[in-house]
């Protein structure tokens, strides 16, 4: 004798409840990985502007954790051909449609529906720098031919700016922190830490015609024109910021050599090349850039084919970068090995286009970020669904038990 039609109505009821119930829970549990759903994308485009080379970067994040940190990435890097903008005093024209061949390489990755949304700047350094001082008027010219190609893309254009030195070395230092996530971290037990202060890191940066070192001293600034203050995430920082000018690579190297080098270097790839980014002593960094300085020429050459474009430029940097480093910052035997030689931190490449986006997009907030990593809306939807079905379900059961009369 088969259930009454009263208990087959009861227990289809409760079912329900049960598969239910499940569901939130296992929604519950998935919580903030929201796999389920795919966010949004937001976009931003950095013109770096330097004196012998200009790169483009496209970051991208997701864009429902804006405020969190460690999650900008870097998209594309793509180098602008031809030289710096500030060598095109000649015909200004020239160097906004340089910019032409990576920007339309940028607006292929970034969806067509996003292009407007999406914020772009050109920051120029040392090389106009040094053009506005040498004639104001041939910089403007080449600002002006610059906004008005990137003007009439379809991003949102902010404009194109000279950026001060102090400025260059500070964003630097934030790109760098940002990367490491020495600045806040979101901590696997779900709250926003501020990792200790002596886990951050000073930022030194050699570009074609400028270097700048930026680090929080370990006493008062007394030279306030050298200091940067900030507030992130809630925490107040005091940087020491200094850019020389005209000690760049490039500068030196056309003071050594008669013309202006075009090559493309700095702290990393001159040791990178050298094999000496993994934390050598100074006696072995030093005795390895001599070692190749006194190497004959034919003999150099021969070891290294097809790389004679830049080869004749690593020792003379070789030998810049070890002389600024050890007489002029003062890295002794001891504290040496605090130096470490990168490209990148957290997947994106270190320099100040990243630190200057966030900073003007309001990406990394004063305040500390008071919410958790948001739970994509989708997925909260479906929890409070299922949970108030699971809810029906068993009220629902419990009147079927209380109140069918008997059949
Ligand atoms: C600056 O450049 C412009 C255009 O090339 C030229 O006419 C002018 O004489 C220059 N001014 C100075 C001070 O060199
Ligand atoms: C941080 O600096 C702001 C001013 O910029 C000040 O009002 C605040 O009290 C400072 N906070 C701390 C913790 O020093
Ligand atoms: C580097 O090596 C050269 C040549 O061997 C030597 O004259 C110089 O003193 C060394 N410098 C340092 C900082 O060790
Ligand atoms: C970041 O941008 C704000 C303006 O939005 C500016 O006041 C501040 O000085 C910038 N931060 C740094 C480190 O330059
Ligand atoms: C980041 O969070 C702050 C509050 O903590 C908010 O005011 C700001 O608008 C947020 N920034 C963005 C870009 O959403």
């Amino acid at each position: 004798m088969g259930l009454s039609r009263k208990e087959q109505v009861f227990l289809a009821i409760l079912g329900a409840s049960g598969v239910s119930g499940l569901t939130a829970l296992i929604l519950l549990l998935v919580e903030a990985t929201s796999v389920l759903l795919p966010t949004d994308i937001k976009f931003g485009i950095v013109f770096d502007a330097g004196s012998s080379h200009t790169s483009l970067f496209l970051y991208q994040w997701p864009a429902d954790k804006e405020n969190g940190t460690g999650v900008v990435s870097q998209a594309l890097a793509c180098q602008v051909e031809g030289p710096g903008i500030s060598s095109y005093t000649s015909d200004p024209a020239q160097a906004g449609e340089s910019l032409r061949g990576c920007l339309e390489e940028a607006l292929v990755l970034i969806p067509e529906a996003q292009h407007r949304k999406t914020p772009m700047f050109l920051g120029a350094t040392a090389g106009m720098r040094l053009l506005r001082q040498k004639n104001s008027s041939q910089a403007r010219d080449i600002f002006a031919a610059v906004t008005q190609v990137l003007g009439r893309s379809p991003v949102d254009f902010w404009g194109a700016e000279l950026l001060a030195g102090q400025d260059e070395g500070a964003f630097g230092w934030i790109t760098v922190n940002y990367g490491l996530g020495t600045l806040v971290k979101y901590s696997f037990t779900g709250e926003w830490i501020q990792p200790p202060e002596e886990t951050l890191v000073g930022a030194l940066d050699m570009g074609g015609a400028s270097t700048q070192i930026t680090f929080v001293p370990g006493g008062p600034i007394l030279d306030k024109s050298t200091q940067a203050d900030f507030r992130l995430y809630g925490s107040n920082y005091s940087v020491y910021t200094h850019s020389y000018l005209c000690f760049g690579r490039d500068q030196m190297l056309s003071r050594l050599l008669v013309g202006l080098v075009q090559a493309f270097s700095n702290f990393y790839y001159t040791f990178h090349f050298l094999n000496l980014t993994s934390g050598q002593p100074l006696s072995t960094v030093n005795a390895t850039i001599w070692e190749f300085c006194q190497r004959p020429w034919k003999l150099v050459e021969a070891s290294y084919p097809g790389q004679d474009r830049w080869l004749r430029d690593y020792c003379a940097s070789g030998l810049y970068i070890l002389t600024l480093l050890h007489e002029g910052y003062r890295f002794s035997e001891e504290t040496w090995p605090s130096l470490e030689f990168r490209k990148q931190a957290g997947g994106v490449d270190i320099g100040w286009t990243l630190g200057y986006m966030l900073n003007l997009t309001g990406m990394i907030p004063a305040d500390a970020p008071a919410q958790l990593w948001a739970v994509s809306y989708g997925v909260w939807v479906a929890k409070v669904v299922f949970m108030v079905l699971t809810l029906v379900a068993v009220v629902g059961a419990a009147l079927v038990q209380l109140f069918w009369l008997q059949d």
